[in-house]
């Protein structure tokens, strides 16, 4: 065949590949998941995520030492209460000895600021419904989420979080208002260094199944009323705006996966940095069919996350960060 164009001389060769490939994944941009959980002494294992535990805060500090060995710049915590601690509006979030805090407190004592210590500043851990904030009768006998008492509660979380010595609060809840309260709040309370990721683009996927596990949460049923709908896109782009209105200083898109699209978009049009949270159900996924040989796990997972990363995430949450990063460095 006579072709001027043939696309595969640039495919020849590894070195050839490496010197066009047209982005890297480096460990930098991956942020470590951890669940740390009160009243335990030793990590226990999450049956819906095999290879993740819940860590004592005992168990934490190695997992960040290897965690930073390995090239990663941030770790993301998630608390798990004692099920006597939960109440109806989950009020240990807040409490400087509940278990997030303490946890926050301990990393940040042992690594100072070699590491980025991102809280999640989310109530549906610690509330005995399982939902993201108290409830409240809606006037037709339906119980919903109260937004304004929800944010109010994510302030009082957040200024704990800060004053336990969190970097960064990253709220999940998906409450309108929330970045400005929050930030209003912090900056009374004299955090105006602490900064907000907010996850600005949340769905209420069914991703988030094997998290439910992790985090020991009775939670039934979804969050449709405060959560994005899977079928938007366009509703991605408001809530990305509304948020860097209010003061994000980064925002997120989650699940990942199944929304490289909404990705893409706002990459396209947010002025600060890009995160997207590859979560429970995607690991799940991809361990479930490699435990049955039915796919390359080390391929599949740095396809993954090549791919979130090729969409415009700057910054990547997933639980193989530390694991990837070595990877990358070998
Ligand atoms: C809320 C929160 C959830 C996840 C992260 N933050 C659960 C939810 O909104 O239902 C899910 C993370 C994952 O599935 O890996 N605090």
């Amino acid at each position: 065949m006579e072709l001027v164009r043939r696309p595969r001389r640039l495919r020849s060769s590894a070195a050839m590949r490496e010197l066009v490939a047209e982005s890297a994944l480096r460990p930098s941009q991956l942020i470590q998941v951890f669940f740390v959980r009160d009243g335990i002494d030793s990590p226990q294992p999450i049956a819906s995520m095999p290879g993740q535990v819940q860590h004592t805060v005992e168990s934490l500090l190695p997992a960040v030492e290897r965690a930073i060995a390995a090239g990663v710049r941030a770790i993301d915590l998630f608390g798990v209460p004692l099920d006597d601690d939960k109440d109806e509006t989950g009020s240990i979030a807040w409490d400087p000895d509940g278990i997030l805090n303490r946890a926050i407190a301990a990393v940040r004592d042992r690594f100072g600021d070699d590491v980025v210590v991102i809280a999640d500043t989310c109530l549906d851990e610690f509330t005995t419904h399982g939902h993201c904030g108290p409830l409240v009768d809606d006037g037709r006998g339906n119980l919903v989420v109260d937004n304004d008492a929800s944010v109010e509660a994510y302030c009082r979380m957040a200024v704990s979080q800060a004053r336990a010595g969190a970097h960064v609060v990253s709220p999940s809840g998906m409450m309108d208002g929330q970045i400005a309260a929050m930030r209003e709040a912090l900056d009374r309370a004299g955090f105006e260094d602490v900064s907000i990721l907010a996850y600005s683009a949340k769905y209420a996927s069914a991703f988030f199944g094997p998290f439910r596990d992790a985090v020991g949460s009775t939670f039934k049923g979804d969050r449709m009323t405060y959560q994005q709908d899977p079928a938007n896109v366009r509703e991605s782009v408001l809530e990305v705006q509304l948020d860097i209105e209010q003061g994000a200083d980064m925002v997120m898109v989650k699940p990942a996966g199944s929304y490289l699209d909404v990705v893409r978009r706002v990459a396209d049009m947010s002025t600060v940095p890009v995160a997207a949270y590859q979560v429970s159900g995607e690991y799940a996924m991809i361990e479930a069919a490699a435990a049955n040989g039915w796919l390359d796990r080390k391929r599949v997972v740095m396809e993954s996350l090549q791919s979130i990363h090729r969409a415009g995430a700057d910054m990547i949450l997933t639980y193989y960060a530390t694991e990837v990063a070595e990877w990358l460095n070998n």
